[in-house]
């Protein structure tokens, strides 16, 4: 071929071209990534999933017991993460050398909380007032990415073998387990002000706002999620790491300080008063962040008594009535409408420590802190599909149905589309938006499964 025609040919399969493992049918100009100035999307991100487990070297935590030795297991999980060469450039840039074993999960990139597009970042939910600190006030936001390593890629490959058209096994079949080994990571980073701890926190820049200059973000909060075979109860392993300062090494990662490990939910273990630490045997707690974290001395800090409810794990951003796996253990497809993300309290006189009585807390308790293994359902009696443990999978599925209705991806729906959550549900055969909504409003509130 001549080269004129070897140009031609290339121009016109330009427009086709969509990046490795996303949807030809969903124009870039609509991703929240879309770069105007480049004119595409910039994000260095894989997404190019492998079909089967590249062969590599055991992972570090392989051979530690989560259990007996679970800071050596953090440390070593976070070592994996660092060999890889992950960094922060001076502009703000979350770099990692081309070819590095991590891969971001698709369709996250549409809606009012969609990637940013200099960092990929998506918006978390925002923490309340005196979360984060005995005086934080509330109103600051959390973004955050996270990855999951080849054996978490080869999983979501097999989801979205056609990135248009994503399959899950039968609702009657054994339900979607990722391999073994998957591992995922996710940095969280928050224009909070006023917290100690991050005092010479690293920074991120990420455009949070369309309408504004893009902002500086600190790093807060590390969280890591291990398909572990020993986690026999289960199946996953989830820990938190928060940045504390002062700056102590030129890695990024130096300062992370491991809050706690986690492999169960220990179910039915409650104390009768809500602000209280029940004897919680499945998260181990680093307790020297007590009065950085939670509640140091008695009395003190009373919004937030725990980590995670009544001591199990959690981390700074998160919801303290919930837990890692708690919350995690309930994503499925679609979502159960009686048992929602976290438990929804009475706010009480104290603040968020609700007037319940035992009974409540107990009941709380057996609904929302079960053990589910991964591929299960927490609750079966509702027909769905679990997605093992796997938040980003559901937010990429709800946030590929928004953009199907909103007709923003086009031709035939997605299967999965007929099973959404009922506000993104799509019956029709193919995407379209309908011409009412056209004129009068263009847009579905947005609300994907937030922390
Ligand atoms: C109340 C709900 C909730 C709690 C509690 C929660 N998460 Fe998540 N998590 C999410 C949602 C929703 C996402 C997907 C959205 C995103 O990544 O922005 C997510 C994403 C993740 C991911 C990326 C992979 C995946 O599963 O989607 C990891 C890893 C993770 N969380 C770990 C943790 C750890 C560790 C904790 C506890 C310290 C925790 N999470 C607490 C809701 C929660």
């Amino acid at each position: 071929m001549n080269g004129f025609f070897a140009k031609l040919v290339l121009l016109a399969a330009l427009p086709l071209a969509a990046q490795a493992g996303t949807c030809s049918r969903f124009d870039a100009k609509n991703s929240t990534a879309y770069d105007p100035a480049a004119k595409k999307i910039t994000l260095p991100w894989r997404t190019d999933y492998p079909a089967s487990i590249p062969s590599h070297p055991a992972y570090s935590w392989e051979s530690i017991s989560f259990k007996t030795s679970w800071r050596r297991y953090t440390d070593a999980v976070l070592k994996d993460v660092r060999d890889s060469g992950i960094n922060i450039d001076s502009a703000g840039k979350i770099r990692m050398p081309a070819g590095s074993p991590w891969w971001i999960a698709p369709w996250m990139d549409y809606g009012s909380n969609g990637r940013e597009r200099i960092n990929g970042l998506t918006k978390e939910r925002s923490p309340d007032p005196l979360d984060l600190s005995p005086t934080s006030p509330g109103g600051f936001d959390v973004w955050a990415i996270g990855w999951y390593n080849s054996e978490g890629a080869v999983g979501l490959g097999k989801v979205f073998a056609d990135p248009c058209d994503p399959v899950l096994p039968a609702r009657d079949a054994a339900g979607l387990k990722f391999p073994d080994k998957t591992v995922s990571f996710k940095m969280l980073f928050s224009n909070a002000t006023g917290l100690d701890y991050l005092d010479g926190a690293p920074t991120v820049l990420a455009k949070i706002d369309k309408n504004s200059r893009a902002k500086r973000l600190k790093l807060l909060q590390v969280d890591i999620a291990i398909r572990d075979p020993d986690a026999d109860e289960t199946d996953w392993v989830m820990g938190t790491f928060i940045w504390k300062g002062p700056a102590r090494g030129d890695g990024f990662l130096d300062n992370l300080v491991p809050v706690g490990l986690m492999w169960g939910n220990d179910p039915n273990v409650h104390d009768a008063t809500w602000g209280a630490w029940a004897p919680i045997k499945q998260s181990r707690i680093n307790k020297d962040l007590a009065g950085v974290l939670w509640q140091g001395a008695p009395g003190s800090w009373l919004h937030r008594p725990f980590p995670g409810f009544q001591g199990r794990l959690n981390g700074p951003a998160d919801n303290m009535r919930s837990s890692c796996l708690s919350c995690h253990a309930l994503a499925q497809w679609p979502r159960n409408p009686t048992l929602g993300i976290v438990p929804i309290y009475p706010v009480g006189p104290n603040g968020p420590q609700p007037p319940l009585s035992e009974a409540d807390i107990e009941k709380n308790v057996s609904d929302y802190f079960r053990n589910t293994r991964g591929g299960d359902l927490v609750d079966p009696t509702f027909p769905a599909r679990p997605l093992d443990y796997s938040m980003q999978l559901e937010a990429g599925l709800t946030r590929m149905c928004q953009a199907c209705k909103e007709g923003k991806l086009t031709g035939p729906t997605p299967k999965l589309c007929a099973e959404a959550p009922t506000r993104y549900r799509v019956t029709a055969p193919a995407c379209d938006l309908p011409l009412l909504r056209r004129v009068f409003m263009n847009r579905i509130e947005d609300d994907p499964p937030r922390q």
